[in-house]
């Protein structure tokens, strides 16, 4: 690969962007991130992504190294510089350097840093055919996942785990309850076609992709509840999806040994995998 990456306000060759080996970010984990999904050279869903990014600079107490203007002009010279059709865009912002300390610094330099990875997710493959097998596991990450931090090895394990056990994701739980997969929001439908998602609190992320969803399926008549549910409920539901910005909407059609519903993608799940695309590519930015 040869692209051209942001660091720090340089456009740099990805071979030449260095950062330091006492950041923050690499040293505790001490950063948050952001992924956008690019579709024909352009940002899909980004006001959503750029208020969540506020909102995660917020509550680790950092200040935003940059604008609003300048990051959305950002975002669109990146797709540009690597002439990037389809795939995201990943940003992180870090508190920097300083020297190993638990507290945060006085006057911290946030690192922060952008790349763009190709992927081909709009066609329809396989997985959206024929729907994804998940297992379940314990939740065991932290207490404050509605934070979008880098501290990703719990959800990488999970999904190693599940790629063992011949799946393609994990759906994790807590107190019997799903909270989210690992890197996507997890929701059900009813055998009358309600749509069950698990409400905001501190024990998901709040999805992009999960509020825009819930929105398009209330517009399109599709009766929505925001409520936990148990891994069982999950096994006995109609329909089982997941949604995320490289994702899109997933059908889900196993979880550990149970076959959901016919064992094929739902007619909800693939509407609103329909209503959500035809939405967002509309309205790319
Ligand atoms: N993951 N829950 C978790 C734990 C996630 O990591 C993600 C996104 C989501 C879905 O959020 P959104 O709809 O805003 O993408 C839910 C991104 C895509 C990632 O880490 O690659």
């Amino acid at each position: 690969m040869n692209r051209i990456v942001y660091l720090n306000g340089q456009w740099l060759p990805e071979a030449e962007a260095k950062v330091s080996i006492f950041d923050r970010g690499y040293v505790f984990g001490d950063a948050i991130y952001e992924v956008t999904a690019v579709a024909q050279g352009k940002l899909m869903d980004y006001p959503g992504h750029a208020a969540r990014l506020k909102r995660s600079i917020g509550e680790i107490a950092l200040e935003s190294p940059v604008g609003d203007d300048e990051l959305l002009a950002i975002h669109r010279e990146i797709v540009a510089r690597n002439a990037l059709e389809e795939g995201l865009i990943y940003l992180q912002i870090s508190r920097g350097p300083a020297d190993r300390d638990f507290h945060y610094p006085e006057a911290p330099v946030p690192t922060l840093s952008l790349f763009t990875q190709a992927k081909k997710f709009l066609v329809d493959g396989p997985a959206v055919i024929n729907g994804i097998k998940v297992i379940s596991l314990p939740d065991l990450r932290w207490g404050r996942r509605d934070i979008k931090t880098v501290q990703l090895l719990y959800p990488s394990m999970a999904k190693m785990e599940a790629e063992k056990r011949g799946a393609a994701d994990a759906w994790l739980y807590e107190d019997g309850f799903v909270t989210e997969a690992t890197s996507s929001t997890a929701h059900i439908v009813t055998a009358d076609g309600r749509l069950i998602t698990r409400q905001l609190s501190h024990a998901i992320l709040p999805g992009i992709t999960r509020g825009s969803i819930l929105d398009l399926a209330r517009a399109n008549g599709i009766t929505v509840e925001e409520r936990a549910f148990t891994l069982e409920e999950a096994k006995s539901a109609a329909e089982a999806m997941i949604t995320s910005a490289t994702q899109m909407v997933q059908p889900v059609v196993q979880i550990d040994d149970t076959v959901i519903g016919s064992g094929k993608p739902g007619p909800v799940t693939m509407r609103l995998r329909e209503i959500y695309r035809d939405f967002h590519m509309a309205h790319l930015i």
